[in-house]
């Protein structure tokens, strides 16, 4: 799955905001991006009211907070995005969510992580798929689109039917995807390469990441069929709106920083200082 490169080529066609999915400043091309205002800590977010606005934004379109059901992120007509992200960023750590996907054919609930140097951590939610959930990630920004999992809801309940709790564990040694508690996929470092040009790329995410959560529709009549095909179909507005919820979020920043700052052009996890 692809969520970002897809989302991204998807922007200039539906009018949806690309801003989302790109790096204003790649510090794998200049030396001159901001550091990272880090997390630092543990901290978890009941959607049932407004999130803190020193620590979250919307990037796209417009999310209701609702007491019973938490983040409300509907797709009622074409280029709807809503999408929230953070501020601040964490360098490894514990994410969690849970989330009831929006049903609907080619509709993509998505939660994603994204460093300034677009390593990317996703875990994706077809509208039309009831057994399946999926996870990606992408390093560098490097658009190998080999590393898409599907998994088994462990429950046997959809993903549209029910809350469950996804859970990333990520560390610079590996990364465990977990539904309801269950281990779904293990992804480690040293399996994570691709080859660039004859050279062997280390694409493992490994950099500051923020967090978003966000939908929107891959089956727009208007996307080329690839993109079509994968979201399982087009997209009917009429039989809409579609909604994905999502009642909490707690993120675990395994370092315990004030910010992160680039060291250098490598995208390694050891050129990132850790300040304060
Ligand atoms: C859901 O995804 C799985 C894994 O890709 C696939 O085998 C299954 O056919 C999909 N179901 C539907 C209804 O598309
Ligand atoms: C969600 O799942 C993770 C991973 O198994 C677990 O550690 C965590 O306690 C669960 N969260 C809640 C609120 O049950
Ligand atoms: C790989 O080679 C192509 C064609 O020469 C070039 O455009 C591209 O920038 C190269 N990629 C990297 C990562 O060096």
């Amino acid at each position: 799955m692809l969520y970002r490169h897809l989302f991204a080529a998807a922007a200039g066609l539906v009018g949806i905001s690309a801003a989302q999915v790109t790096t204003d400043c790649n510090p794998m091309e200049r030396d001159d991006c901001k550091p990272d205002p880090a997390l630092g800590t543990a901290e978890t977010w009941d959607f049932s009211t407004t999130p803190n606005g020193q620590l979250w934004e919307t990037t796209a379109g417009m999310v209701q907070y609702e007491k019973d059901t938490g983040a409300r992120f509907s797709v009622a007509k074409q280029g709807d995005s809503p999408t929230i992200r953070t501020k601040f960023y964490f360098f490894f750590g514990r994410i969690e969510f849970f989330l009831k996907a929006a049903p609907g054919i080619g509709i993509i609930s998505s939660m994603m992580l994204l460093s300034d140097n677009l390593d990317e951590i996703d875990w994706e939610f077809l509208g039309a798929n009831h057994t399946h959930a999926s996870t990606n990630i992408f390093g560098k920004g490097i658009e190998d689109f080999t590393n898409g999992g599907y998994h088994t809801m462990p429950d046997g309940k959809a993903p549209q039917e029910e809350y469950h709790n996804y859970t990333t564990i990520w560390t610079k040694e590996k990364m465990d995807f977990y539904i309801n508690g269950l281990l779904a996929r293990t992804i480690t470092a040293e399996e994570s390469t691709t080859e660039v040009n004859g050279t062997t790329v280390d694409i493992y995410p490994q950099t500051p990441m923020r967090m978003s959560l966000g939908i929107w529709a891959g089956g727009d009549p208007r996307l080329p069929e690839g993109t079509r095909k994968w979201a399982g179909g087009d997209t009917n507005y009429e039989a809409g709106p579609y909604d994905m919820f999502v009642k909490s979020a707690r993120v675990e920043d395994y370092s315990t920083g004030k910010e992160y700052v680039w060291g250098d052009r490598s995208g390694d996890w050891e050129s990132i200082e850790i300040v304060g």
